[in-house]
């Protein structure tokens, strides 16, 4: 009876199919559901909640550690079950629901869902599923490729179904830290000084009779989809390295560089990529996802230790790594999303945050999230917990998109994620703008000249021209900020006739 799996006799005649556990789940409840960056989501519960929300329609307000895999945020909507959807999603099908506001989308910084959950400032928890590679003797539930929320709303859920996945290998057990910090406002300091610190449990602790259900499933996480690196990211990776030398030349750091933090997507993947070939080693990385670089360095032999709340692999590096994550061990810890995001650790740490911009203007705004400003793309994720509180703040890009059509410079950014006073490094493929201890004015020009594609360059140039032949401290022509967005909507394009 998957006695390895389930080291608690007692929970053996918890054991249901998912339909079953999906009947604990009623109309208007708050579901918190392990996954993120498409790592260790529950995967059976969800499909047969999906199932039954197409015969019996009914809403819930969903609240995960970040994006899901197995399309389960496409399920959902195209089941009409979310009502409520926290704090981050990349699904198009569900972008699509939420652009069209048929789902309300509370876009998170990741560190804090949990701290509003557990004062009471978001709706409480009903039930917790939580995707686990088995329960310890003590009801210790031992999470999978990501913990995200799931220790925190599995602790505060008065109900928990565990899915106990057998393709997830047992050589996970071990590796995550579970951390819950102490109550405000006499919060005790959180006792990790270094990546590689340990200061929790290797499980969730819950009362094991909180355990309402125990779903055994062999469905596999998701692949990522890797984007080969292309000349243009090539380019940025080099204008990093080559900053990143600076700075240890300038005497700013050692070659070891700083605890290294990198988000999601092609670009950041492909910009980690490039540290393979730079002179940079023994290098850690303290981030909320590791992606294929991360194992690419380890076995490059530049990276000595990662920490992180997921690992979302293609399927590639899964098949290569999967089997033998128990080489990883000891190099390798997932943490709780709100401790791997922190602010005081990212802080303490000194992390290089190298995050992805959408768009950022000419005076170093970024806009992660919002397509021409209106149209979710996917959230701003843990972005701003890192670039808010990191050694170093860096912004990466190509300098167009949509085959040139669209700037990714631009005179103010039609959304803002980021403020000005959060970005310290801007970079596209054309180049690197430094902008600490500079004024708006100074940056502007520069930012203009090393990152602009030379086709919007001039455009850019006349804008701020203009615009700094007003007074003001951030100048702009206030009536024509936003007109290359309104002639994206318009023509299709920010190119000028
Ligand atoms: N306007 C409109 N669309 C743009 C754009 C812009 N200025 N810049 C890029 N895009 C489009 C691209 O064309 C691409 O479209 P496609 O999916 O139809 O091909 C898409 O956005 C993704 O861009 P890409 O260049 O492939 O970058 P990416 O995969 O690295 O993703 C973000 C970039 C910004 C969407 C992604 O990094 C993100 O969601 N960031 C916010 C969350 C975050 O930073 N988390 C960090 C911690 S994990």
């Amino acid at each position: 009876m998957y006695r390895d799996r389930i080291r608690n006799a007692g929970l053996y005649n918890r054991i249901v199919t998912a339909d079953e556990a999906a009947l604990l789940i009623r109309d208007g409840m708050t579901v918190g559901m392990s996954g993120f960056t498409r790592a260790g989501e529950a995967k059976a519960v969800p499909l047969a909640l999906a199932e039954r929300a197409k015969r019996e329609p009914m809403k819930i307000t969903l609240m995960t550690g970040a994006s899901l895999g197995n399309d389960l945020d496409k399920t959902f909507a195209e089941a009409h079950l979310l009502s409520r959807r926290i704090p981050f999603q990349s699904d198009p099908g569900l972008r699509k629901a939420i652009n069209a506001g048929e789902v309300m989308f509370v876009d998170q910084h990741l560190s804090e869902t949990v701290e509003m959950l557990r004062t009471h400032q978001l709706p409480d928890i009903d039930i917790a599923i939580v995707e686990a590679v088995a329960i310890t003797e003590t009801g210790g539930i031992v999470p999978t490729t990501s913990v995200g929320n799931s220790a925190s709303f599995a602790i505060l859920a008065p109900k928990v179904i565990v899915e106990i996945n057998l393709t997830q290998p047992l050589l996970l057990e071990g590796l995550h830290d579970i951390y819950i910090p102490t109550k405000r406002p006499h919060r005790e300091p959180i006792p990790i000084v270094a990546p590689e610190g340990r200061a929790g449990l290797p499980y969730i602790q819950i009362p094991p009779e909180k355990i309402a259900a125990i779903v055994i499933t062999e469905k596999l996480d998701s692949s990522a989809k890797v984007t080969p690196p292309d000349d243009e990211t090539r380019a940025i990776a080099g204008h990093l390295i080559e900053f990143l030398r600076h700075e240890v030349k300038m005497g700013r750091m050692g070659t070891d560089l700083r605890p290294l933090q990198a988000g999601i997507g092609s670009v950041a993947n492909a910009v980690l990529h490039g540290l393979i070939d730079s002179p940079f080693h023994d290098l850690k990385m303290y981030s909320e996802v590791l992606q294929d670089s991360t194992f690419d360095l380890f076995d490059a032999g530049k990276l000595v230790f990662a920490s992180a709340s997921s690992i979302t692999l293609s399927a590639e590096k899964h098949d290569e790594v999967m089997p033998n994550i128990g080489a990883y061990k000891g190099r390798l810890l997932l943490r709780p999303q709100e401790i791997s995001n922190h602010p005081e650790v990212v802080r303490r740490l000194g992390v290089i945050a190298i995050n992805t911009a959408l768009e950022f203007d000419i005076y170093g705004n970024v806009n992660s999230t919002h397509v021409g400003g209106t149209h979710m793309m996917n959230g701003i994720g843990g972005s701003g917990d890192f670039a808010r509180n990191g050694f170093l703040s860096i912004f990466v890009t190509k300098s167009t998109a949509k085959d040139g059509k669209i700037s990714s410079v631009v005179p103010m950014v039609s959304h803002v994620d980021h403020t000005e006073h959060d970005v310290g490094i801007l970079i596209t493929e054309q180049g690197l703008a430094d902008l600490r201890g500079l004024a708006p004015r100074e940056r502007a020009a520069l930012v203009i000249r090393n990152c602009a594609h030379p086709s919007y360059r001039d455009a850019l140039a006349d804008y701020y021209t203009r615009a700094a032949a007003r007074d003001g401290h951030t100048p702009h022509v206030i009536e024509e900020a936003l007109s290359w967005h309104a002639a994206l909507r318009e023509r299709g394009t920010m190119m000028k006739d």
